[in-house]
């Protein structure tokens, strides 16, 4: 137990109060280790706004949600109508709606845009491992909270939707079809899924998110964050050992923060007031439509945020199987013969390649397709042990590095693109390049990621006053 403060009887009662909080809960403590303490390298740039917008977006999605629960009724025969009460009928329901909408797909861009940050400077190299791993662990469950909380405005999209996700569970050998089951809590998508969607949608799945962004906080707190450079500011301290390139993150971040939550607001309510629907994909036409079990629309899609993921899910088709056991085949025979393995492992490799061959010929290409989209968000996990760049930031990668991340992002923009629209023979096969380049550029890192021409890196931090 920390020590008891006495301060004087004559200190101001505000000064009191806090001294008598700070014997009993480490309030100071905390604002200093936090805030105004902590020590963040002082040339952020534009990439480091969105750490404090994704927790601002969770803030909005939070409040709202409240809000909305008070009016919404979580029952196949109201739901629908309950939504569109909110929207015509309750004071101010349409705003709180459509933010709770428009916060939806802000959420999935803001993180997005935050990952790749980590991405470029390698944000999840060592020893930022954990924070990477929280991060994608929120990443994970922030794709289940939308997708149950899509379910709930009962639309035909909602409907269907639902319904499409919840049958690849199906795809899984053995359990698959129970496990459909057990997730809709009946033969269809129905009430019941309607019902336990909505408990772990508004307060389940919260919890989740919130006590793993608390863990992601802490981490980062715990070893400091990194920068454009990518070089470690604990390195250079001063005869305090406080790190010389470092600023306080209050007042200094606190108030830059200010100016991209200015910069976010802005195009949020721009969207909020003018365009909640974004054209269709914020909010898709179908789901104007209540949902009707008896038909099926003609197109099926989920909202754009999921578009890359569902591409690669409709990539898997039995004939790019044989495309993928080539693969298979092709690497293991490379790797018995360029790496110095012994024989026993060398048979172990090759005997390893030809059981998942048969397992790849021998199970359904749907149940494929499902392992490829659960593969590409779970591979994120694994990036701090792909990487074996010696340096951190792409500032001091080979030059054309900057083109292969440029590449990355184009080839994930035109498979979220194609994940919009419906199935066609050309769409397929690039989809299919797509989903290969995508695997390739993670699975292939340990390798890439060594080669070139690295440029010095600083010791201490690049920063111009401006
Ligand atoms: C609800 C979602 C999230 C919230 C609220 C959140 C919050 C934050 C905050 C406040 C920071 C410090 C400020 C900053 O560096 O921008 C941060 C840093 C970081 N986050 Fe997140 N984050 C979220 C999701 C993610 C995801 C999905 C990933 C990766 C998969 C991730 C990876 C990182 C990394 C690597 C850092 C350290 C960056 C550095 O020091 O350069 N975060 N996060």
């Amino acid at each position: 137990m920390a020590e008891f403060k006495e301060i004087s009887p004559d200190a101001p009662m505000a000064q009191k109060a806090l001294n008598w909080i700070d014997n009993r809960f480490p309030l100071s403590k905390l604002y200093n280790e936090h805030l105004a303490e902590y020590y963040a390298p002082k040339n952020f740039n534009f990439w480091y706004f969105f750490g404090s917008l994704a927790l601002l977006v969770l803030v909005i999605q939070i409040v709202t949600g409240i809000f909305l629960v008070m009016h919404y009724k979580p029952d196949a025969a109201l739901a629908f109508a309950s939504v569109e009460y909110i929207m015509r009928d309750v004071p101010w329901g349409w705003l709180i709606r459509y933010m709770h909408s428009t916060g939806a797909s802000a959420f999935f861009v803001v993180v997005y845009l935050h990952m790749y940050r980590g991405l470029i400077y390698g944000s999840y190299r060592k020893p930022r491992e954990l924070v990477w791993v929280f991060g994608c662990a929120i990443f994970l469950v922030l794709m289940a909270e939308a997708f149950m909380g899509y379910l709930l405005p009962w639309g035909q999209m909602s409907y269907w939707g639902a319904q499409v996700i919840v049958n690849l569970f199906s795809a899984i050998p053995f359990i698959g079809p129970d496990l459909a089951l057990l997730i809709r809590g009946d033969f269809v998508v129905g009430d019941a899924t309607l019902n336990r969607f909505f408990a772990f949608h508004v307060i389940a799945v919260p919890l989740v998110l919130l006590g793993l962004v608390v863990a992601h906080i802490i981490a980062l707190h715990e070893v400091g964050s990194n920068n454009p450079d990518g070089v470690e500011i604990k390195a250079h301290k001063d005869a305090n050992g406080k790190p010389l390139d470092g600023i306080p993150f209050h007042p200094y971040y606190s108030v830059h923060d200010i100016l991209g939550v200015m910069g976010f607001l802005l195009v949020f309510s721009a969207i909020v007031f003018f365009a909640p629907e974004f054209g269709g994909f914020f909010l898709e036409f179908n789901n104007f439509i209540p949902a009707d079990p008896l038909v099926t629309p003609l197109h099926i899609a989920p909202v754009w945020y999921f578009t890359p993921f569902y591409s690669m899910l409709r990539a898997i088709t039995t004939e790019m199987m044989f495309a993928l056991v080539a693969i298979v085949l092709g690497a293991a025979v490379l790797a018995a013969m360029k790496l110095q393995l012994t024989k026993t492992m060398k048979t172990v490799v090759l005997g390893g390649a030809v059981v998942l061959v048969a397992l790849m010929l021998g199970i359904d290409a749907k149940f494929w397709g499902v392992v490829a989209m659960g593969g590409a968000v779970i591979i994120l996990f694994f990036l701090p042990w792909l990487d074996n760049s010696p340096v951190k930031s792409i500032r001091y990668r080979p030059s054309w590095n900057k083109w292969l991340y440029g590449i990355f992002v184009i080839n994930f923009l035109i498979l979220g693109y194609l994940g919009v629209l419906p199935p066609s023979p050309i769409g397929e096969r690039v989809s299919q390049v797509g989903t290969l380049f995508y695997f390739g550029f993670f699975l292939l890192m340990p390798w890439w990621s060594r080669i070139g021409e690295f440029k010095p890196v600083p010791d201490r931090v690049t920063f111009k006053p401006h």
